[in-house]
């Protein structure tokens, strides 16, 4: 019988007492939710560091993204491109400068963010490929420090029920990303000279050509977030995200 009693606290627990107590508990109807989700976020920052398992969040420092593949042509543009293995460090110390929300009949959200340094590693595998007038072909590791790095990102959710509970689910993300500052470092053993050149390239005018990948580069950041959001927004019951506090008039 106690075993029986144990069992079903357990179960219950999994099912509605998901959310351990530091994350955020903004009220839907709070008039400074805002406020609150950039305090609960800001507090929950060493947690996220090393990622929350119990709630799908993985490690944000390193972040990995196991692979990425890029495939682009634009405007003095080329790119064709498999990367692996790709970690950024640094992820941790963002700091938030607005949050934004709208929960009349909708799940809209935008964030901002600044994040001081990042240092990248990653795997890469580029063919036949062109920036500018730059042919850019090779394997390798790629290393870079990036600095000064500010985000935007805003989401469309709409609320979905799964086995009887409701949850977010974003529908769409969009990213606006600016970054002050990158170096380069690429390291082909194949074809070391030709990957010092193309590093030498990039260190000369990182501005000129992060313009020219800047909207690859938000494109991939939305699509490696979307699923990631969801998977999240995937554990957590909506109304422990919101809590909803009927009005007491
Ligand atoms: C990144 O910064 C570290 C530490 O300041 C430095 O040792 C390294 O050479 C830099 N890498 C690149 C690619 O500039």
């Amino acid at each position: 019988m106690k075993v029986l009693l144990f069992i079903s606290i357990a179960t219950v627990a999994t099912v509605y007492g998901k959310v351990p107590d530091y994350f955020p508990k903004c009220k839907k109807n709070d008039p400074l939710i805002e406020q609150c989700l950039t305090d609960g976020i800001e507090n929950m920052k060493p947690k996220l560091k090393t990622g929350i398992p119990e709630l799908n969040i993985p490690a944000l420092d390193p972040f990995v993204v196991p692979t990425l593949k890029l495939d682009r042509t634009a405007s003095n543009l080329r790119l064709k491109a498999v990367i692996k293995n790709a970690k950024a460090y640094g992820g941790s110390n963002f700091r938030i400068e607005k949050v934004k929300v709208n929960l009349n009949n909708k799940y809209l959200a935008e964030i901002k963010l600044q994040i001081p340094k990042l240092i990248v590693t990653a795997d890469y595998d580029v063919l036949g490929s062109r920036i500018l007038t730059a042919e850019i072909n090779g394997k390798g590791v790629m290393k870079g420090n990036i600095t000064g790095v500010s985000v935007v990102a805003k989401g469309r959710a709409k609320p979905i029920v799964k086995d009887g509970v409701e949850y977010l689910q974003a529908e769409k993300i969009v990213t606006k990303i600016k970054i002050k500052n990158a170096q380069i470092s690429l390291t082909d053993s194949e074809r070391p000279a030709a990957a010092l050149s193309a590093a030498t390239f990039f260190n000369a005018s990182p501005g000129v050509i992060l313009d020219i990948i800047n909207p690859l580069i938000e494109d991939t950041v939305a699509a490696v977030l979307k699923p990631f959001i969801n998977k999240v927004l995937g554990t957590i019951p909506l109304n422990e995200i919101f809590i909803d506090v009927a009005p007491s008039s």
